[in-house]
């Protein structure tokens, strides 16, 4: 089966990018029959930077804890030809039947990242807040996209539930997904964590032995809520990858109110 391509493609400094593709591809190798390839195709590709969330950090940090990569592969490409290279290898490749291939791009629409917007299956736009919604948007209506679908990401602060009707207004250029990757210390630090499942072991050998209502206990349930996050929001694209869409549910409007018994009065019969 041909390799499915997600590209995250969000023309701002520190949209969320790089977190969103690490954070994806760790909850997307879970099991034997799912092959990941991570792209990254910023110009900047290879360096360690201290600030931003860095895949060459990410890739040391899953090999240094024994991870298993089998299934988890990082390129780092930094020329049209090498990103189409690729590309090419990966979809004559005879890959699992569910392989997906992430795409990481950089902060500007430069020709490395607009070469693979039209061989994508999905464009995803990560953003954390309105205002950056709002820009990338206009950005991305200025690119020819083709009929390749685009939904807005929504990160950090822009997954606060309030925020949500004002994002969704903002990025004109697509829909925005339903879930988002929420504000957490572990997706900031994402690039010295390695994989979703690692973290996990450490967090559950550090806190699991304290009660379920125990106060100490809190950094293993609230990675265990980010995890699952993540994981609806993996289903999600996997979702819209097959050209289905999540909607939020209108409220039910009752057409009749409901009788309510007086009991002061005699009880029906
Ligand atoms: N869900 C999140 N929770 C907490 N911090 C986050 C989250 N998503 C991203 N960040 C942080 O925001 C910053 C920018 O994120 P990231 O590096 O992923 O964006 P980017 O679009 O790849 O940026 P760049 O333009 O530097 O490539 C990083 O410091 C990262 O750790
Ligand atoms: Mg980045």
């Amino acid at each position: 089966m041909r390799p499915r391509i997600v590209t995250f493609l969000a023309p701002e400094v520190g949209a969320g990018r790089t977190t969103a593709a690490m954070a994806l591809a760790s909850t997307l190798t879970k099991g034997r029959d799912s092959s990941v390839v991570v792209i990254d195709a910023t110009p900047k590709a290879r360096c360690v930077s201290s600030r931003s969330a860095c895949l060459t950090r990410w890739q040391q940090h899953i090999k240094r804890h024994g991870a298993t990569i089998d299934h988890l592969t990082v390129y780092h490409v930094s020329s049209v030809k090498e990103l189409t290279d690729i590309i090419e290898g990966k979809v004559d490749e005879r890959l699992p039947s569910f392989a997906t291939i992430l795409i990481d791009t950089g902060a500007q629409a430069d020709d490395l990242a607009l070469s693979v917007v039209q061989r994508s299956d999905i464009l995803i736009a990560p953003f954390m807040d309105t205002t950056v919604a709002r820009k990338i948007s206009a950005v991305l209506e200025g690119i020819d996209i083709g009929d390749v679908p685009l939904y807005g990401l929504k990160c950090g602060d822009a997954c606060k539930e309030a925020e949500h009707p004002d994002a969704v207004a903002a990025f004109k250029a697509g829909h925005v997904l339903l879930h988002g990757l929420p504000r957490s210390p572990l997706l900031a630090n994402m690039s010295n964590g390695g994989h979703l499942l690692s973290m996990h072991i450490a967090l559950n050998w550090k806190y699991a032995r304290y009660p379920q209502t125990d106060p100490a206990r809190k950094p293993l349930r609230d990675f265990i809520k980010i995890k699952s996050e993540i994981g609806c929001l993996a289903n999600e694209i996997g979702l819209a990858l097959d050209g289905y869409e999540l909607r939020r549910r209108e409220p039910f409007q009752r057409q009749e109110p409901i009788s309510v018994y007086n009991p002061s009065g005699p009880i029906p019969t």
